[in-house]
């Protein structure tokens, strides 16, 4: 290992907006809508609250606990401890590069739409469906918009974490929510609107079974950017006075506040229109624009402002993955940063292009019956994720000391935290949990193949990562 110093957030609020940043993403405004639509609307978003809150922001606490105690990222943590668990750590690298590998493609769909919002893109809103099916299967234009995504990528994670990642989020996470507000505003005002309130706020508990179970856990997983190594590599940079189950307690209160808020924006104007809620992932690219398209004048404005804030998301999380890749090369290479962020974005660029030509040209290639966007999606939510907060839970709490980890968590004895409540949470409820949930979802999964797959690399990490 290369002893140096160790860069460090600036502020606590740096580093809070930095991990919110990271959390808040493609997944809270693409995602949620669609998954809460498709899971009983309301009945999942109860249950989500009840997972996040519990299981997520305990493993959330565990991954910045771990971070700060090894100052190390995904695979040094483990590895300092434990040379048998550097698997787990790698298991989280390598989910940087899967999640990566198609990631950037969403988000240089955000950029083309926020750009096409003000050429034209609304003129006809019978045509948007067809429009967007057209675009996402063209062999050129959606890798130009990769590109550019992946560019902004670099740009800012190649100037380091104070200068670079906490600077960009302390000016891009507040215009992430005023953006919100602001079409939020105009959702709400509409006639109609709240057919979409009664939707996200009256529970049907009658909805709730084993897939809502599964869909929330591994929504809160990915919303959450926990089970891989993330929110310890923003951990390792945590300076040893703040307060981590503060900061955990705030960073998934702003995310899912923000998932509710894009569900507030997106659902009042959905159902004034009259649209259909539970379209699966298009709500956002085609009928969003749809209920733009019937605003009339401003309709391109809001389309806009829309497309940015979700731009604006998608790069602060999408900065914290090329991060976890980054960090690796560094801690455990001694790679210089401009080094690790080209050679980890390189990768991460090849396998969008992939990721994006799967859905046209090359739609006939598939692994498993499913073609590469599809496989990195499902494979990183399904397995990876979940088998990483399993990883880690375990990790923290038996592997670890106690004594060390209650050190860390408590700042020495300092903080007031349910400590033993926390501890027995992590150490016993919630791997059986998730193990119950995952099993269960590799069971009643639509593509057994792929989940079977993933726990096959799962695996063979495991066999070599001794060589790391
Ligand atoms: N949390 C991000 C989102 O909701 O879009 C996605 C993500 C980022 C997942 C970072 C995992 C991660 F480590």
């Amino acid at each position: 290992m290369i002893e140096k110093a160790r860069e460090s957030w600036t502020s606590r609020l740096g580093f809070i907006l930095a991990a919110a940043g990271s959390a808040v993403g493609l997944g809270n405004i693409w995602r949620f809508p669609y998954v809460a639509g498709m899971n009983g609307g309301s009945a999942f978003i109860v249950v989500y609250f009840f997972i996040a809150l519990v299981v997520g922001l305990s493993i959330m606490v565990a991954e910045f606990t771990l971070g700060r105690y090894t100052k190390l990222s995904a695979v040094g943590a483990f590895k300092s401890i434990s040379k048998r668990w550097t698997f787990a750590g790698f298991l989280g690298f390598l989910t940087a590069f899967i999640i990566m590998g198609f990631y950037p493609v969403v988000g240089g769909w955000t950029l083309a739409y926020a750009f096409k919002s003000v050429t034209g893109l609304l003129r006809n809103a019978e045509t948007l469906r067809d429009a967007f099916g057209k675009f996402i299967t063209s062999p050129v234009e959606p890798i130009f918009w990769l590109a550019l995504f992946l560019a902004f990528n670099v740009i800012i994670v190649a100037r380091g974490i104070s200068k670079g990642i906490e600077l960009a989020n302390k000016i891009l996470m507040p215009s992430l929510l005023l953006l919100l507000l602001a079409i939020g505003l105009r959702s709400w005002t509409l006639p109609g609107a709240s057919g979409g309130l009664e939707f996200l706020f009256k529970p049907d508990f009658s909805k709730i079974n084993g897939n809502v179970l599964l869909a929330a856990l591994g929504q809160a997983f990915f919303s959450l950017s926990l089970g891989m190594g993330c929110m310890i590599t923003y951990g390792s940079y945590l300076k040893k006075e703040e307060n981590i189950p503060a900061s955990a307690f705030v960073v998934t209160a702003m995310d899912t506040l923000i998932a509710i808020l894009a569900g507030l924006v997106i659902f009042p104007a959905v159902f004034a229109f009259g649209v259909e809620p539970a379209t699966g992932p298009g709500l956002v690219f085609i009928v969003v624009p749809q209920v733009f398209a019937k605003l009339g004048v401003f309709g391109p404005l809001f389309s806009l402002l829309f497309f940015l804030a979700l731009f604006v998301a998608a790069l602060t999380s999408s900065i914290s993955l090329l991060e976890v890749a980054a960090a690796y090369f560094i801690d455990q290479k001694g790679w210089n940063r401009k080094k690790a962020v080209l050679v980890s974005s390189a990768i991460m660029f090849f396998m969008s292009i992939l990721s994006s030509l799967s859905l046209g040209v090359l739609s006939g290639f598939t692994i498993l019956g499913v073609g590469f966007f599809d496989l990195f999606d499902l494979l990183s939510d399904k397995v990876f994720l979940t088998v990483g907060g399993l990883l880690v839970a375990i990790f923290v709490t038996w592997v670890v000391k106690k004594e060390n980890i209650h050190m860390e968590v408590t700042n020495n004895g300092t903080v007031k935290f349910p400590f033993a409540l926390w501890y027995n949470l992590v150490k016993y409820v919630i791997p059986v949990l998730i193990g119950i949930i995952t099993v269960t979802g590799i069971i009643s999964a639509h593509q057994p193949a792929v989940m079977v797959l993933g726990i096959l690399i799962v695996i063979l990490a495991a066999i070599f990562s001794h060589k790391l």
